[in-house]
């Protein structure tokens, strides 16, 4: 791929007022350094709340999706749960347009759903997604939907799938990535952060930093867990362990 769909993003001036929004550590250091996507893949991780969702929420309604979820042909609305964000983003495009796209929105894949029914559009879809799992009918959009050219912005995708699941989004993602696709995700999955050349962005109090996956501390809390899964609960439980 020769250029991102998706360079950089940035607020040129910090969120005026004294809204949370204003207030969210994530939000004013945007204010202070662009984002920069270097990558086909970017993740985003950080602590429940840290401001991931509202940050990739706020890059998806700036390019036209839908603030609910699905392709940009999607417009309904049920409910104004996405914040102002977007009115302050600067988003730097690439040359080239990403031809289709996708916007996933954990906590509205229902409407989403809903809404492929409503428009009689599930024959795409291999049948309703309401006729499937949560999980299965995810991968149903990732494996039967996405295509090439795309801009696919996923918050926890990981959120409906098991191990398995989470190995077989990263094998069509893998295939997507060779067809100049760029993905930008907000993820708790240690797995998923894995995928080979990726960019992680840790969100912390203190910024926003480039890192390894390998220095993410979901990465290193769930590898310090798996690997004494009973001296691990012990100790967060303070129980006594045989020795
Ligand atoms: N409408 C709102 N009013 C007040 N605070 C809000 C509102 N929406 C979100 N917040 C706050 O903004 C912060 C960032 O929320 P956000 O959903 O972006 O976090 P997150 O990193 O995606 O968390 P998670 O990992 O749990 O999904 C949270 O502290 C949240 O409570
Ligand atoms: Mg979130």
């Amino acid at each position: 791929m020769r250029d991102l769909y998706i360079r950089w993003m940035e607020l040129p001036e910090p969120v005026p007022g004294d809204s949370y929004l204003a207030r969210l550590p994530v939000v004013k250091h945007l204010a202070e350094r662009k984002i920069e996507f270097h990558k086909q893949v970017t993740f985003f991780v950080g602590e429940n709340g840290s401001g991931k969702s509202t940050l990739i929420e706020a890059l998806a309604i700036s390019q036209g999706f839908n603030p609910e979820g699905g392709s940009r042909n999607f417009n309904f609305h049920t409910a104004d749960t996405h914040s102002e964000l977007h009115t302050h983003l600067r988003v730097a495009r690439g040359v080239i347009q990403h031809k289709r796209g996708y916007f996933l929105r954990a906590e509205s894949f229902y409407n989403v759903a809903t809404n492929i029914d409503e428009l009689g559009i599930a024959g795409y879809y291999g049948g309703s997604l309401h006729h499937r799992s949560h999980g299965e009918s995810f991968l149903a959009l990732a494996e039967g939907m996405f295509g090439s050219n795309g801009l696919y912005i996923l918050d926890e995708p990981e959120a409906a799938l098991s191990p398995r699941g989470i190995i077989r989004l990263m094998q069509r993602m893998d295939e997507l990535v060779a067809q100049d696709c760029q993905f930008i995700i907000s993820t708790h999955s240690p797995m998923l952060l894995c995928f080979p050349d990726a960019e992680v962005y840790q969100i912390t109090k203190n910024g926003i930093d480039s890192v390894r996956f390998q220095d993410t501390d979901h990465y290193r809390t769930t590898v310090r867990f798996l690997q004494n899964p009973e001296s691990a609960v012990a100790d967060i439980l303070g129980y006594e362990t045989e020795q």
